[in-house]
C-alpha cells in the first residue's frame, strides 16, 4: 500500500532529533534559556507520588515563557470557585488543579563569595543526563567564575521508588585551581504559585496566586520543615529537607575525572541556619560552608520529603516527615541510587523493547523515554491515578482522563500488572463520587465517571468536550476487563471488579432507548465520542460499540458472581440495590444496539450526522492555524465539518477487532484516514495499530514514526507543559499490539506479527496469567518462548496467525513469517 502524498501531508513530519541518539540516556549538551522550559519536562522525575520538574539547583528567575519550578504530589490539588457566564445545572462549581508545592531543590552555591550561575563566568564540559535505566538525573560541568576560580560541579537527583515520600540530591564541588570557601545556601521556598498558562481557557483554569497558607516554617539544626493548608480544598501539605556536608580527598586528578578515596573528614563547617516566618516571609534556609583545597571534593547530600493530609492525619505529618528524612539519611544517597536501579531493572526486564534495523537506536531511545516517563508517572497507592501529563507539568491542570485506561493501563497490564491494579483501584476508590455524578445527570442508578478529575468529581467546565464523553465509563470497564483476562485475577473481580463493571454498565441501560424510527434498535443520543471535533452527537459508533461490549462483560461478570460467589453477590446487591432483572435488559440492549452504517461504502460513519456535515477544506485554513482549530475558530465552525480530530471509530475497530472482518476494518480505515487530522497526540499510534492488522505495514510504520519520538523531539511544540502520556504508552501498544498483532479478546491471547521493511527484527515480552512470554520477530520467523512459567496451569496457550500454540516451562515455538 502506497501512502498518498495527501495522507502523508496530514501526518506530522518528524523533526531533527533534539538530543544526541543514545540508547539508555538523554543528554542536554548545552544549557540555553530558550529551550529551558521544554527541557524541564524532559528531565522531570517522579515516582507516581512526588513529581518534580527538571529545574536547576540555582533556581533561576525564569519567566512564564522560559521556565516553571514545579514540585507536585499526586492527588494534591487546590480548588477555586468557577465563575461561569452561563452555568448550566450540573456544571462543576469548583475547579481542581494539581498544586505547585514549596520547592526544596534550591541550593545556591558560592565560591569564595561568588555565586554560581551558568550565565556568568564560563561553563565548559556541560552535560545534563537523564539515566533511564538507573532512574536518576545528573549534571556535570566545569565552571570558571568571573574572577577565574574553576570548580568541577556534579549534581545528581532522584525521586525514590522505594521510599515513596523521598527525593534525594547530591551536590559535589571540586576546586580545580584554588583553595577557598565553598558555601551552599539550601532553601525551602514556599513562595510558589501555579503557572497555569492563561492562553487556553478550555483546558486550563487557575489557580492563580499563592494558594497554600503557611502554618509552620521551621529550622532545626540542618533540617527545614514546612506545613501549609490550601485555602479552598483545605488540604495540608508538609515537607522538609535535611542536609549532610562533608569533604572527600580525591586521588588522581587525571583526565576523565577523579577517584574518591574515602571521606577525609565530615564537618558542617560554620553552618548557619536561618529561617523566617514573620509576616511576608516564606522561606527557610540552611547555610553550609567549608574550606576546600585542590585535591578535595565537597559533597552535600540533601534529602527531601513530601507528605500530605491525603495520606495521613494532619497531627502526624511532622513526625512522619522527620522520621522519613532520618530513614533516608541512614540509607544514604548511594544506597537509594542502588535501590532505584534495582527497582527500575525489574521493570525493564519485562518492558524493554528491542528493535534492530534502520533508525533502531533512535526508536529504542524514543520508546525508552516514553516508557520511563509512563513508569514513573503512575499513581501506585490506590488513591491516585495518572494525569494526562503525568506529574511532569501543569498542563491540563494535572487531571486524569480516559488516557489512563485506554492508553497507559494496557502497557501495565502486560508488563507490571500490580500497577495496573492500583490504577483501577483509584477508580474503585472514587466510585461514590461517580454515583453522585450520575444522579446529577438524571440517572437513578449506577455511576458515571468524570471526564477530567483529580478527586473523583467532574472538573470539566465545558460539557460538550467533557461530561458528554460518556464513553469514559466503557473505557474504564474495558481496561478492567483486559486486566481480568490477562491476569486471571478472580479475587479482584469478586472484591471490586464486579461492582465497578455493574455500576458503570447501569448508565448504558438508562441513557438510551429502543427507538421505533430505528426499527426498535437501542440508540444513544447526545454524547461525545473520543473525537472532540464532533460533539453532542447521536449514536457515536465508538460509544455504542464500547457500551455494548461493556454490558456484555458486566453481565458475564455478574452471572459468574451469582454462580460462583453468592455471598459476594449478596453484598453487591445490598450495596447497590442491583436486581437480577437488570441483566435481561442488558442482554436485550446487547442484542439490539444500533450502529450507523452506510451501505454504499460499507462503512460505519462516526455518528448519525457525520456524512451530512460539510466536507472539510484545509485550503481555507491558514497553515499556522491548522493544528490549533479551537484556538482560532468558533466550535460551531469546527463541529459542522466532516473531519475528525483523532482516532474514534478506528479505535473501536482496534479494541474489538475480533467482531469485524478484515475487509470491514480496511474499508473503515480507508475512509477515516482521509478525514482524520490527527490534531490530538492520541491518534497516530492507533491508526498505526489498525494499519498493521490490515496489511498496510509500511503505512503503519510511518504512523509509528510520528509517535515514537513525539515528545523527545517535541513534535507538538508544547512539551513544556508536560508529557503526552497517552501517546507515550500508545507507542508500546504500537509495537506489541500493532507490529506484534497481539490481542486478548474473549479470553484468547492472539498474535499476528508483521515486520516493517526498515527493521531486521524486534522483540518484546509480555506477562500473561503469571507467565512471561518472549516474542522475537525477524524477516525469517517469529519465535515465542515461555521465559517464566508462573501460572496455575503451568503452561501458556495462545494463537499465532490463527494456529493454536501451547507452551510448557522453557518451551519455544517458531513459525516462518506468513
Ligand atoms: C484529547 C482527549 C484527551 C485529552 C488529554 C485532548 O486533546 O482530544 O482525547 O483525553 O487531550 O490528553
Amino acid at each position: 500500500m502506497v501512502v498518498s502524498a495527501e495522507t502523508e501531508g496530514k501526518m506530522m513530519t518528524g523533526k531533527k532529533p533534539i538530543y544526541p541518539i543514545e540508547e539508555w540516556t538523554v543528554t542536554e549538551e548545552v544549557f540555553d534559556r530558550k529551550t529551558n522550559y521544554r527541557n524541564e519536562t524532559t528531565f522531570s522525575l517522579s515516582n507516581g507520588y512526588i513529581g518534580t520538574r527538571g529545574t536547576f539547583e540555582e533556581a533561576y528567575d525564569f519567566d512564564v515563557d522560559t521556565g516553571l519550578e514545579g514540585n507536585f504530589v499526586n492527588g494534591f490539588y487546590e480548588s477555586e470557585k468557577i465563575r461561569y457566564g452561563e452555568a448550566n445545572f450540573g456544571s462543576p462549581m469548583y475547579s481542581q488543579s494539581l498544586l505547585n508545592l514549596p520547592n526544596l531543590k534550591e541550593t545556591k552555591l558560592y565560591i569564595d563569595g561568588e555565586e554560581f550561575h551558568m550565565e556568568r563566568g564560563q561553563v565548559t564540559e556541560y552535560a545534563r543526563i537523564l539515566h533511564m535505566k538507573e532512574g536518576f538525573l545528573e549534571r556535570g560541568l566545569v565552571w570558571t567564575s568571573p574572577s577565574g576560580k574553576a570548580v568541577r560541579i556534579r549534581t545528581q537527583r532522584l525521586v525514590s521508588f522505594v521510599m515513596e515520600h523521598i527525593m534525594a540530591a547530591r551536590y559535589e564541588v571540586t576546586p580545580l585551581n584554588f583553595t577557598g570557601k565553598v558555601r551552599f545556601v539550601s532553601k525551602l521556598q514556599a513562595d510558589v504559585e501555579n503557572h497555569t498558562r492563561k492562553t487556553n481557557p478550555i483546558v486550563d483554569y487557575g489557580p492563580f496566586g499563592r494558594k497554600l497558607d503557611v502554618e509552620r516554617l521551621e529550622q532545626d539544626g540542618q533540617t527545614l520543615y514546612y506545613e501549609g493548608t490550601t485555602q479552598t480544598s483545605r488540604l495540608t501539605a508538609a515537607c522538609g529537607s535535611s542536609h549532610r556536608l562533608y569533604v572527600q580527598e580525591i586521588s588522581g586528578m587525571a583526565e576523565g575525572g577523579e577517584t574518591a578515596c574515602g571521606v577525609k573528614e565530615q564537618r558542617a563547617g560554620e553552618t548557619e541556619t536561618a529561617c523566617g516566618m514573620q509576616a511576608g516571609e516564606l522561606e527557610a534556609v540552611c547555610v553550609l560552608e567549608t574550606e576546600a583545597a585542590r585535591g578535595e571534593r565537597v559533597v552535600l547530600d540533601k534529602m527531601i520529603c513530601y507528605a500530605t493530609s491525603l495520606d495521613r492525619s494532619r497531627e502526624t505529618l511532622e513526625c512522619f516527615v522527620r522520621s522519613e528524612l532520618e530513614k533516608a539519611e541512614e540509607t544514604g544517597f548511594e544506597a537509594l541510587k542502588r535501590q532505584q536501579e534495582e527497582y527500575l531493572g525489574r521493570f525493564w526486564e519485562t518492558a524493554d523493547i528491542a528493535i534492530a534495523g534502520a533508525g533502531g537506536s533512535a526508536l529504542v531511545q524514543g520508546l525508552r523515554f516514553n516508557q520511563f516517563h509512563i513508569f514513573q508517572s503512575a499513581g501506585r497507592n490506590s488513591r491516585t491515578g495518572m494525569g494526562a501529563k503525568g506529574l511532569s507539568g501543569e498542563g491540563y491542570e494535572g487531571h486524569y482522563f480516559w488516557d489512563t485506561e485506554m492508553y497507559v493501563l494496557p502497557m501495565f497490564v502486560y508488563t507490571e500488572p500490580e500497577t495496573a491494579q492500583k490504577l483501577l483501584d483509584y477508580r474503585y476508590h472514587t466510585l461514590d463520587q461517580a454515583r453522585a455524578r450520575a444522579r446529577v445527570l438524571g440517572h437513578e442508578k449506577g455511576a458515571l465517571f468524570p471526564w477530567r478529575t483529580i478527586n473523583g468529581e467532574e472538573a470539566s467546565t465545558y460539557y460538550p468536550l467533557g461530561t458528554a464523553q460518556y464513553h469514559i465509563n466503557a473505557d474504564i470497564a474495558y481496561a478492567l476487563s483486559l486486566y481480568l483476562q490477562v491476569t486471571g485475577d478472580r479475587e479482584y473481580l469478586k472484591e471490586k471488579g464486579a461492582e465497578l463493571l455493574a455500576e458503570t454498565a447501569r448508565i448504558w441501560a438508562d441513557v438510551g432507548s429502543f427507538a421505533e424510527c430505528r426499527g426498535g434498535r437501542y440508540c444513544i443520543c447526545c454524547v461525545t465520542g473520543p473525537d472532540e471535533y464532533n460533539v453532542l452527537v447521536d449514536n457515536n459508533f465508538y460509544t455504542n460499540l464500547m457500551a455494548r461490549e461493556h454490558l456484555r462483560d458486566a453481565a458475564a461478570a455478574l452471572r459468574w458472581l451469582i454462580k460462583e460467589e453468592p455471598a459476594a453477590y449478596e453484598r453487591l446487591k445490598e450495596k447497590t440495590g442491583f436486581a437480577e432483572q437488570e441483566l435481561d435488559l442488558w442482554d436485550e440492549i446487547v442484542e439490539k444496539m444500533y450502529f450507523p452504517y452506510e451501505e454504499k461504502r460499507g462503512i460505519y460513519p462516526m455518528d448519525d450526522g457525520f456524512l451530512m456535515r460539510k466536507p472539510w477544506d484545509e485550503e481555507r485554513i491558514p497553515a499556522e492555524k491548522r493544528a490549533w482549530l479551537y484556538e482560532n475558530y468558533h466550535p460551531l465552525f469546527i463541529m459542522r465539518h466532516r473531519m475528525s480530530k483523532q482516532a474514534d471509530a478506528v479505535l473501536g475497530l482496534y479494541l474489538h477487532s475480533h467482531l469485524f472482518t478484515r475487509e470491514e476494518i480496511q474499508r473503515n480505515y480507508d475512509f477515516y484516514k482521509e478525514v482524520t487530522l490527527h490534531h490530538s497526540s492520541l491518534s497516530t499510534c492507533i491508526f498505526g495499530i489498525v494499519a498493521c492488522g490490515i496489511g498496510y505495514v509500511e503505512e503503519a510504520y510511518k504512523y509509528f514514526m510520528q509517535s515514537a519520538r513525539m515528545d523527545l523531539d517535541d513534535y507538538h511544540n508544547n512539551f513544556y507543559a508536560g508529557i503526552h502520556a497517552a501517546n507515550m504508552a500508545g507507542t508500546w501498544q504500537a509495537v506489541v499490539n500493532g507490529f506484534g498483532g497481539m490481542r486478548c479478546q474473549e479470553g484468547v491471547l492472539r498474535f499476528a506479527p508483521v515486520l516493517p521493511q526498515a527493521w531486521k527484527s524486534y522483540s518484546f515480552k509480555v506477562k500473561y496469567q503469571g507467565n512471561l512470554l518472549g516474542v522475537t520477530v525477524t524477516s525469517e520467523k517469529s519465535v515465542f518462548s515461555l521465559l517464566k512459567c508462573g501460572g496455575v496451569e503451568k503452561k501458556i496457550s495462545f494463537t499465532v496467525y490463527g494456529e493454536q500454540v501451547e507452551l510448557e516451562e522453557g518451551g519455544k515455538y517458531e513459525i516462518s513469517k506468513v
